[in-house]
């Protein structure tokens, strides 16, 4: 069954990519996208394309920490595949401790000498406290990323919060903090820049109001002592359209004579999750969510419907921050995204909130970066959730074994995009129309987002359909193309997926393609996710 999957997919992307040689030469095109390499958007903030790693079920115990006597290749107690592969995806960013569970954290207990450190009854599980400050701070070095903390701001003072900055930010010789980290193993401060002031405060962070977060907000970080490092914070946005808090809290920080400088946050946190898949039947957080691995056609499509909300929240939280900071310094930080199942495809029944990742999830995780590229100047940072073993994940593993999932292959894909400047694209093509629950539905038929360094022009384009595939000419306004190479992962299986016995199922192509007079014209595979790259002269 899944070798039959392989070489059907194998099949369908080769057949895609003989016909674009046809179709340089021959039929109408369907599709059209222009790529304005005159109109810039902005620059793709590197962090753009972080991940996220909360305390929870098997991400950090299992995911990425096996300990430093396991027998399972590692590097200081941390995974070495994990780390092999999210230095090829440059991953740029890693959130931590939480989600949830940051809100719960104690710092003080995650650092010292490990065989003393505090087993915590936990909150999503047991926590031995072997995995804290400075093993995460080993993790982000060895990947070579930034480190974003999330603070608890429900349950500790901001004292407690002072004191987390001293201990990663302060000179060795200068405080019995900056002392404990020396002899934790790094007498260099870790300079960590970015600061999350709680997590969901509307939710598991506390259930404030947004008047009441915003007090804490301002208490977390007036006069906050940085040690050198100029910080960089993040206050608690909206779940998805709850517009009502961005405008409430703004209204309470920013509002009146006694409002705070927007100057002095860096971010404004996002987060939305694609779940509910029952096309308007509940709204229900159980009911409502589909399963990973057993959809049809429909459910299909309604993940991309969901996922597209995307764009209005990023776009109507930019408006209401814009009334109070014109100037736009407060960037959004889309923290957590990605699908969310019902749980049954975990790979271990300890892998709390795990799921499987299959092309569908490919796809919606490539539309969500593309809406971040078309929207490069409002975006400071996001993160995938979660990196391993969890929801929207890029790997699994139990144990020894360890794989790659489809998105995996979205990062690698669009790494050129990291730090490179986003142009406007316009996307043309017939919409995906289908029965949605008995009634006419359509939405957008290929959509995506180019960038342009120095020579080199990246095209991301997601084609949604599940069967029809996209011929498009491809126009680039201001640039000529003189070679052209194509990477897509697609399948003929709109389940494919991989698994710990067939570990390659799912996974990207890539091949030269060829060019008329400086022009493209390429066929899009059915459910597809591309990426051109194009040499300009
Ligand atoms: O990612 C899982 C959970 O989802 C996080 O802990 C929380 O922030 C969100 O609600």
């Amino acid at each position: 069954m899944q070798r039959r999957t392989l070489l059907k997919g194998a099949a369908a992307l080769g057949a895609a990519l003989v016909f674009s040689r046809k179709a340089a030469f021959a039929s109408a095109a369907d599709s059209r996208i222009d790529v304005l390499l005159d109109e810039p958007v902005g620059t793709i903030a590197p962090a753009v394309y972080g991940h996220f790693t909360e305390m929870l079920g098997a991400v950090v115990y299992d995911g990425i920490w096996v300990g430093e006597n396991s027998k399972i290749p590692n590097t200081g107690g941390i995974r070495k595949a994990v780390v092999e592969k999210l230095r090829q995806i440059k991953a740029p960013m890693v959130r931590w401790p939480g989600g949830c569970f940051a809100d719960s954290y104690d710092w003080k207990d995650g650092i010292g000498v490990a065989a003393k450190r505090p087993e915590r009854a936990g909150f999503w599980r047991g926590e031995p406290n072997t995995f804290g400050t400075p093993e995460f701070m080993r993790f982000c070095r060895l990947i070579g990323a930034e480190p974003y903390f999330a603070a608890n701001a429900r349950s500790l003072t901001p004292l407690d919060f002072d004191h987390w900055i001293e201990y990663c930010n302060a000179p060795a010789d200068k405080s019995s903090l900056g002392r404990m980290r020396a002899e934790d193993g790094s007498r260099e401060p870790f300079n960590v820049k970015y600061w999350g002031v709680g997590n969901e405060a509307w939710g598991c962070g506390g259930n404030l109001t947004p008047a009441e977060y915003s007090e804490e907000f301002r208490r977390f970080t007036t006069w906050t002592p940085g040690y050198g490092e100029p910080l960089r914070f993040i206050a608690v946005g909206p779940g998805s359209e709850d517009l009502d808090w961005t405008e409430q809290f703004c209204l309470a920080t920013f509002g009146g004579k006694r409002g705070i400088n927007p100057k002095s946050v860096y971010g404004w946190s996002v987060h939305h999750y694609t779940w509910d898949l029952a096309r308007g039947r509940t709204h229900d957080w159980d009911a409502a969510k589909g399963d990973a691995l057993q959809f049809d056609v429909q459910d299909w499509y309604e993940v991309f419907r969901e996922g597209g909300r995307m764009e209005h929240i990023m776009k109507s939280n930019w408006d209401v921050l814009g009334q109070y900071d014109p100037e736009h310094n407060i960037k959004l930080v889309v923290d957590e995204y990605g699908t969310w199942y019902k749980p049954g495809t975990e790979v271990d029944p300890s892998h709390t909130i795990s799921q499987q990742v299959t092309l569908r999830d490919a796809l919606l995780t490539a539309q969500t970066l593309d809406i971040f590229n078309r929207h490069a100047e409002k975006m400071g940072m996001a993160a995938c959730a979660q990196l391993i073993n969890c929801l929207n994940a890029l790997f699994l593993s139990h144990e020894d074994k360890f794989i790659v999932t489809p998105n995996f292959f979205v990062f690698d894909m669009y790494q050129s995009h990291q730090g490179a400047t986003a142009v406007r694209s316009e996307f043309s093509a017939p919409p995906v129309s289908y029965q949605r629950d008995n009634h006419p539905a359509s939405f957008w038929g290929l959509n995506g987002s180019a960038s342009l360094n120095d020579k080199t022009l990246t095209l991301t384009v997601v084609n949604p359909h599940a069967t029809e595939r996209r011929e498009a000419e491809i126009a680039i306004r201001g640039g000529a193309a003189s070679a052209v190479e194509a990477t897509v992962l697609t399948n003929s299986d709109i389940h494919a997926h991989n698994t710990f016995d067939h570990p390659d199922s799912v996974s990207a192509v890539t091949q030269k393609v060829p060019t008329s007079a400086g022009s493209i014209r390429y066929v899009f595979a059915p459910a597809s996710v591309t990426k051109l790259s194009v040499t300009l002269p």
